[in-house]
């Protein structure tokens, strides 16, 4: 569709009226305000004219034999090839039913007769411009989609080849330290330790940042999961810190939902080394589980007697790269949460979190669960 430009149409019109005075006046007036026209006499010629080419607009008069204009209009949304066409209804009957019935069956306007002829190009034009601007929307949107994927692709691509040059780094300051430390100066030994510790804090970025950009990429094949067995298999994975830490974590017994196993356990194993993570020091951490079950869905809490989070700082969390503390004070990459939130809502759910500062935080998720269970 065109606007205004010098000898191009400002838009596509077909007119259906079974009138053929009604279709000479309305197609004359909009002939002259530089829209190229079509016409036709009865509900079937206008499908068959729609579907051989849609129109950028069809002005649809209600009354008409065989067909009405609902009828028309029904059949034309009904298939997706025809359904995005803007439709005004034109009719002489002035009933307010019949206009909650022309926005029911799919219309976007409703002019009736006799019409003046400002108005009438008035809402041809206002809708020609939602519809070029919703164009414009659906093209942004596919772009931003591909340019999101280009993104993941990019990020994914790029944390993968890294890993194997900062393994061959790490490698050989190990093997310096090992070999050589004997004939290095205090300050030499300083400088490896610190190259290695970055190393294994880049190393551990780069885990973090391939596990986020796989989510959503591979393991889409969603089945029933049963949380117990999750939750088993991520008390085995943290156990060293549990331990270290003397951590409590206590849950009842759990739902089966429906999910994707290796998302579910890195999503609990997030939330719940980050309770254990995220405390006081000298105080020992108490992490429950809770799932309450609410329609078709399951409600998820993960509760901490940690250090908790202020207000203002609830939502940044779940943005990558967003912490809240030092690397010395609590360590970390800030990619967890951001993964959490990919998890859950590539699953169908969402993923919140409550908290009182100095007293301890609950993370909420939901996932969906399995028919009749
Ligand atoms: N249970 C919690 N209690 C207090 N703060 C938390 C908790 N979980 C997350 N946070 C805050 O949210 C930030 C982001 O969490 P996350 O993405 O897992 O990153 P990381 O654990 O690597 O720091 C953390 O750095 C921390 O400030
Ligand atoms: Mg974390």
């Amino acid at each position: 569709m065109t606007f205004n430009q010098a000898g191009v149409s400002k838009g596509d019109i077909l007119i259906v009226d079974d009138t053929p005075d009604n279709l000479r006046l309305l197609s004359a007036m909009l002939t002259n305000q530089g829209f190229a026209v079509r016409k036709a006499l009865s509900g079937h010629r206008a499908i068959a004219s729609v579907q051989a080419d849609p129109p950028d607009l069809i002005l649809l008069d209600i009354k008409m034999p065989e067909m009405n204009g609902y009828e028309v209009c029904q059949s034309l949304k009904a298939n997706p090839e025809t359904c995005e066409v803007p439709i005004i209804f034109v009719s002489a009957l002035d009933d307010a039913l019949d206009k909650v019935r022309a926005f029911a069956v799919g219309g976007v306007d409703y002019v009736t007769k006799p019409f003046q002829e400002r108005e009438v190009l008035a809402r041809i034009e206002h809708q020609l411009r939602i519809q070029h601007l919703q164009q414009q929307l659906i093209e942004q949107n596919k772009e931003l989609v591909r340019s999101n994927r280009e993104l993941e692709q990019f990020a994914y691509v790029v944390s993968h080849d890294l890993q194997q040059p900062l393994q061959t780094v790490i490698g050989f300051v190990k093997l310096l330290l090992m070999k050589y430390q004997d004939n290095l100066d205090e300050l030499a030994c300083d400088y490896l330790n610190r190259i290695h510790k970055s190393g294994d804090r880049m190393q551990q970025l780069i885990q973090d940042l391939l596990i986020y950009a796989r989510v959503g990429k591979k393991n889409q094949d969603f089945q029933s999961v049963d949380c117990n067995l999750v939750l088993k298999q991520v008390s085995d994975n943290l156990q060293m810190a549990i331990a270290t830490q003397k951590a409590c974590l206590s849950y009842g017994l759990l739902p089966t939902v429906i999910g994707n196993k290796i998302q579910l356990i890195q999503l609990f194993q997030n939330l719940i080394s980050n309770a254990i993570k995220f405390v006081h020091p000298g105080v020992t951490p108490h992490v429950k589980i809770s799932a309450l079950q609410q329609h078709n869905e399951w409600r998820f809490g993960v509760h901490d007697n940690g250090i908790g989070i202020e207000p203002q700082n609830l939502e940044q969390i779940f943005e990558i790269f967003q912490r809240l503390h030092t690397q010395e004070k609590y360590p970390g990459t800030g990619i967890g949460l951001a993964t959490c939130k990919k998890i859950v809502e590539t699953q169908g759910g969402c993923i919140w979190v409550e908290s009182q500062p100095d007293e301890g935080t609950t993370f909420y998720f939901t996932l969906k669960s399995v028919r009749n269970v």
